[in-house]
């Protein structure tokens, strides 16, 4: 799907032009119980009356989950006019615009139209930059197809959906530049998010831990990135030791990734985005029960997250350096796997009494966020599908966040609120800290079932003193279960627009 922008007056003559452009579908929205806008009713008048008259007979009602469709209106540019109805216009809320936004792509695309001319409607409290920079997210999610893009994985390709291949929005003047700028940071996004569900949707047995790195070199590659992949021999030499007794029990070797973008001066302190890539989580040697285990493929999605946020920020060449840090390898039961009761020696010098072989990712986070202090970060974020007890607390409406530092806290909330990408803050008090307690060693990787995700959160913060860290649970929010099962790119959306927003 490819967009751009046209701007359009707000005088009669302007909209007559509009209506005069060539499409195969124009599209507009229509609130209930409001009269016509102007340009509806230039369309009415164009049609003869046909669109006053649909209103009268309720077919044209403007609620929410309808349209008409009227063909072949005299005069007009566009084969056809799609007019999707908004709903009340008090209720025309962020939530109710992204359900019509995609209602609308389903409408336009039962008519076969290959593009469309597309009035994009505004949220309330929203400006016409948000809507284009969303449109364009909404759009491409709505397009992605992981199998067509996936030879292979299905032995007969599904017969691809209709899309539209180009759309144009139709916009107010004066802003074009800015509009413009939207456009290109939605494409952005949407190409960071489709890299992160990819590498997300692949099953464990292709998306290795090698496979992970040699992405990355590619992404290196193709946009002059600097990369270093550390190998099992540099973790050693590193005194990693509890991302070793992670891997200990696979066949496939663990990689360290880090790749650099630099985007502002050489001297200023990078953003650091640390991503879990657990390429399969079976629990290890406190073994996951049978069922759902599957899913356990996305154990890597906080590290498909930044990679794909790190996508999105080099297309939008934003103004910062970044430095994206992968630590990732397999969760395996095996004669070599680390047991219940092991203590390991982290790059810090802690000592963890690996009560559960199943908290791995607390495990192998704890030396990349050791690894992280030598950049100098101004700060540092990290992404992991950590907890099951995140996923209790919070659904999979929210990612739970956690940082000591309320300036940052404050700074990713506005984020998550611009960018619809939902996160809710939780609590760091030490007082949870004693749950971690061990008799064998400075503390435990787990700390029994209240609270589960917040005493993981304190486990990592442990090793974050060094700077201004926050930390993401994406449990909940990163993946679908059932038949909608696949991965949703979150948090890309909150990422990035914290990244925009540090200009
Ligand atoms: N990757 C899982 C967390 C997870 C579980 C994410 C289910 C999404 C859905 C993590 O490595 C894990 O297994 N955590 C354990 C920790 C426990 C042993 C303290 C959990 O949440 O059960
Ligand atoms: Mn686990
Ligand atoms: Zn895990």
């Amino acid at each position: 799907m490819e967009f751009s922008i046209k701007e359009v007056g707000n005088h009669r003559d302007d909209y007559a032009a509009l209506l005069a452009s060539r499409s195969a579908c124009l599209i507009l929205g229509m609130f209930e119980d409001e009269p016509l806008e102007t340009v509806t009713k230039m369309i009415d008048r164009a049609s003869a009356g046909l669109l006053s008259r649909l209103v009268k007979t309720g077919e044209a009602s403007g609620k929410r989950d309808t349209h008409v469709l009227l063909h072949e209106v005299a005069e007009m540019g566009a084969a056809r006019v799609l007019i999707v109805g908004l709903g009340k216009k008090g209720e025309f809320n962020e939530r109710a615009w992204v359900d019509r936004v995609r209602y609308t792509l389903v409408s336009a695309e039962s008519t076969h139209a290959n593009n469309a001319l597309w009035l994009l409607p505004v949220p309330n409290a929203r400006d016409v930059i948000w809507s284009v920079r969303m449109a364009v997210q909404v759009a491409r999610a709505h397009c992605y197809q992981f199998i067509a893009r996936h030879p292979g994985l299905k032995s007969r390709a599904p017969a691809p959906k209709p899309v539209l291949s180009k759309v144009v929005f139709a916009v107010p003047v004066k802003q074009k530049k800015l509009i413009s700028d939207a456009l290109t940071q939605g494409v952005a996004i949407a190409n960071g998010m489709d890299l992160t569900r990819d590498l997300a949707n692949l099953p464990a047995n292709i998306c290795t831990p090698s496979y992970l790195a040699d992405r990355a070199r590619e992404l290196a590659r193709k946009y002059s990135l600097k990369i270093e992949v550390l190998e099992q021999k540099q973790m050693a030499a590193l005194k990693m030791g509890a991302l070793l007794a992670v891997t200990q029990g696979s066949v496939q070797p663990p990689k360290l990734i880090v790749l650099k973008y630099q985007g502002g001066p050489a001297r200023q302190a990078p953003i650091v985005l640390v991503g879990k890539g657990i390429t399969f989580d079976s629990g290890g040697i406190s073994l996951k029960p049978g069922e759902g285990m599957d899913e356990m493929k996305f154990d890597m999605c906080g590290a498909a997250s930044v990679l794909g946020t790190l996508l999105a920020a080099v297309e939008m060449k934003l103004p910062q350096n970044i430095v994206v840090v992968v630590p990732t390898c397999e969760n395996m039961p095996s004669g070599a796997a680390v047991k219940p009761g092991d203590v390991v020696v982290s790059m810090s010098g802690q000592t963890i009494e690996v009560l559960n072989t199943d908290a791995e990712g607390r495990l192998i986070l704890c030396d990349a966020l050791t690894y992280v202090e030598r950049f100098k970060p101004s700060v540092v974020i990290d992404v992991a599908t950590l907890t099951g007890a995140c996923v209790i607390a919070l659904g999979n409406i929210n990612s739970g966040l956690y940082a000591r530092d309320d300036a940052l806290a404050a700074e990713l909330l506005n984020a998550s609120k611009q960018s619809l990408d939902g996160a809710w803050r939780m609590p760091l008090d030490e007082a949870y800290q004693d749950q971690l307690k061990s008799n064998f060693a400075d503390m435990a990787n787990i700390g029994g079932r209240p609270a589960g995700s917040v005493t993981a959160a304190c486990f990592l913060e442990r090793y974050t003193r060094q700077y201004n860290w926050a930390h993401l649970d994406i449990a909940g929010t990163a993946w679908k279960s059932g038949t909608a099962k696949g991965a949703t790119a979150r948090p890309v959306p909150l990422l990035t627009q914290f990244l925009l927003q540090r200009g």
